[in-house]
Formats: C-alpha cells, sequence, structure tokens
C-alpha cells in the first residue's frame, strides 16, 4: 500500500535486542512495534520489560470501542434502513439483520458494496443473475448492481461500502496470484431457471442510495429481466472456508498477510483458522502496536477468539491510530506456549487510514468498559 518514498532509515541495533522482528525476544521482555504505512513502512521493534498495556486507568477521547451487534434489534426490510455503526469519507459500515424478503431491489450509486454474511442462508438475484449465500460468505457488489436478498433464515450482514471507490484483489507479492485464494474460487451469478422464473412484470421499486439519501424508482416490471451478460465485471461471492491463510511455523506473520480485499483507503482482511508458530523463540500471539496509520476495526465471526478475553461471535471492536494495543492479559501469558495447536477463529479486519465517525445506532449495544479490558489490575489485586 506503500508510496515509494524516500524514507528516513537508519538501521540500528541499539541496546539488548534481537535482530528479527516477532521473535528471540531478549528473556522477561514484550515486543511493541512503532511502524509506518501499515506494516509496509519503515518500523521499530522495541523491548520493553512491563506489558505496553500495563496502565492502571486510561482517560480522554483515545478510545478503544467494543460494540455486540448481534444485540441490535429489528431487522429492516431495506439495507438503506439498516443501523449506520461508523464511517469515514472512503468507508461505511452498517450491520443488517434481515428475515423476509426484501420487497424492492437495491442500487449503491455510492461506491462499491461488500456484504459479508454473519448469520443465515438464502438467495441473492441480481443485475447478472441468481446465486445462493450462505454464512461465511463474502459478497461484491459492483457500484451501480440491482439486487436483492430473499434470506430462507434470519440474515445478520456486515455491510462494507467503498464509498466513491472500487474493490480489487491484492497484489500476493512472492506467493503469486493463486495463493490465499485462487481467483477461479470466485462465483459468480448464473442466469438460471431460478433466475427467469423471478422474471415478469410485476411492479418493481428500486431503492438507489446516493450520497446517503434513498432516490426510489418504480417500474411496471421486474428490472432483473436481462436474458444474458457479458464483460469483466461481476457480483462475485466467497466463502471464509475457502480462504487457505499464509503462515509461517517460524514467524509470526502481520495482520497485512490476511488481506482479502482492498479499496483506496482502507483493506479487508480474513483471519482463517491457522496452526500456532512452532519456532519456541517465535511469538504466538499478535505484537504490541500503536497502529500508527490506521483504524483497525474487527468483527468477529465464529470460533474462539485467541487474543481477546470476553469477546464473542457478533461484536465488532475498534481500535483507533495511536491508541497502543495487543493480546489481552490472558492471551499474553501464552505469548510464547499456546495452550491449543491452531487458532479456530473467523473474523474479519478492516483497516482504514482515515479516521472514524461512530454513529448513535449502534451506542445501545456499546461495551462501555472496553477500554479497561487492558487494564493492570495488579495495583487493585
Ligand atoms: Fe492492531
Amino acid at each position: 500500500m506503500a508510496d515509494r518514498k524516500n524514507w528516513i532509515m537508519p538501521r540500528r541495533v541499539e541496546g539488548e535486542a534481537s535482530r528479527q522482528a516477532h521473535a528471540d525476544l531478549p528473556k522477561g521482555t514484550y515486543e511493541r512495534e512503532i511502524s509506518k504505512e501499515g506494516f509496509f513502512g519503515p518500523a521499530a521493534f522495541l523491548h520493553h520489560t512491563h506489558p505496553p498495556t500495563g496502565w492502571t486507568s486510561f482517560e480522554g477521547p483515545l478510545r478503544p470501542r467494543a460494540f455486540n451487534l448481534s444485540k441490535l434489534d429489528h431487522g429492516h426490510h431495506s439495507p438503506w434502513s439498516a443501523p449506520r455503526i461508523l464511517s469515514n469519507k472512503h468507508m461505511e459500515m452498517r450491520f443488517w439483520k434481515l428475515a423476509e424478503a426484501m420487497p424492492a431491489l437495491s442500487r449503491n450509486a455510492d461506491g462499491d458494496q461488500l456484504l459479508f454474511i454473519h448469520r443465515g442462508e438464502g438467495a441473492l438475484y441480481c443485475d447478472y443473475g441468481h446465486l445462493d449465500y450462505e454464512q461465511g460468505d463474502y459478497i461484491v457488489l459492483p457500484r451501480g448492481t440491482m439486487w436483492r436478498l430473499d434470506p430462507s433464515t434470519e440474515n445478520e450482514v456486515l455491510m462494507i461500502e467503498a464509498t466513491n471507490s472500487h474493490y480489487t484483489l491484492p497484489d500476493k507479492g512472492l506467493v503469486g496470484p493463486h495463493a490465499i485464494f485462487d481467483p477461479a474460487m470466485l462465483d459468480a451469478p448464473k442466469i438460471d431457471d431460478v433466475f427467469r422464473a423471478q422474471q415478469g412484470e410485476t411492479e418493481t421499486r428500486v431503492e438507489i442510495k446516493k450520497r446517503g439519501a434513498v432516490s426510489v424508482a418504480t417500474f411496471p416490471f421486474n428490472p432483473l429481466d436481462v436474458i444474458g451478460w457479458h464483460g469483466e465485471l461481476s457480483v462475485v461471492r466467497i466463502n471464509v472456508r475457502h480462504i487457505r491463510p499464509l503462515m509461517s511455523h517460524r514467524y509470526h506473520v502481520p495482520p497485512s498477510a490476511h488481506t482479502t480485499f482492498i479499496s483506496d483507503r482502507f483493506v479487508v482482511c480474513t483471519f482463517a483458522p491457522r496452526p500456532f508458530e512452532t519456532d519456541p523463540g517465535a511469538l504466538k500471539v499478535p505484537f504490541f502496536h500503536n497502529n500508527d496509520d490506521y483504524e483497525e476495526i474487527l468483527f468477529y465471526h465464529a470460533g474462539d477468539f485467541f487474543s481477546r478475553d470476553n469477546i464473542e461471535a457478533g461484536m465488532m471492536t475498534v481500535h483507533p491510530s495511536g491508541f497502543t494495543h495487543g493480546p489481552h492479559p490472558k492471551a499474553l501469558k501464552g505469548m510464547f506456549t499456546p495452550k491449543k495447536e491452531a487458532t479456530d477463529e473467523y473474523a474479519v479486519m478492516v483497516d482504514t487510514r482515515d479516521p472514524i465517525d461512530f454513529h448513535e445506532e449502534a451506542r445501545p449495544v456499546e461495551w462501555e468498559g472496553y477500554v479497561n479490558s487492558w487494564q493492570n489490575r495488579s495495583a487493585e489485586d
């Protein structure tokens, strides 16, 4: 992601230090990374003698936030009335519960729309045809696509909009384009009998979102009426179980190795089950860092979230840029000796370059005390 820059980069090893990041730390120390441009710019690895989150109190506006989105009540027939959780100029996130077929078609004129199916299954009908979906699916809807969902069980959907922009695939670099997931694993909708069966002269509304406001076009027929198409743009779907995470038995790879989709000012990464590192000197948990250039949003989809205490599926945490964080106290005990051989978590991470605004709609399900989850309680004990 980083531009080619003439970084100021003195290479030094000062005092007692490891020369390999995330491994072979001096005995009894905790590593904190300070870095530029996420994990792509210059960085320093500092060996602290206390956990870098070992504060006894934390006050002021720089706060990590946590929300239990699955606890939001009410379903919404339209994605455009689903609660907005947070946004900035380049990204908007909503959490949408839908139990019945959408009565209208939707179109996002503001940007590409990514749907992550947290719960439930159903059928998607769109300009490109029919595509079934299930829990764990990502569905990318190019800007301008008309679409609707027809759930067969109640759906919970995390919606991530690439405002005024697109989703693309990351450059897989040294491991080549077929690693992590092969582009051939991306499924596209089909013009099949099920799609043809929903066509007809039924009056149909299309709710078009532009600059956040909704306009409605009413047709005397169903405009999902194509009989064919060609091109290199389409709705695509991939399930998180088809993601084959990169890992190294000797090195804790940074979250950027798990990038799934890229937009101009943010990335979407997927944490999928993987074995822990086995090299005795390699870190097994995320290293402490300040997230210096990125706001970090994590949505917990399924499994056991190994580096987080008291986090369950359907929750979202936000670690703002500048807030030092790392493993929670219980996970930290397994820094070099995890209790299990592998992680069994699925989570969606969005790292965004621009500060985030939070919306009131998520306030009822906020966990107010989240900042204290790192608190050093030894002073009270
Ligand atoms: Fe982080």
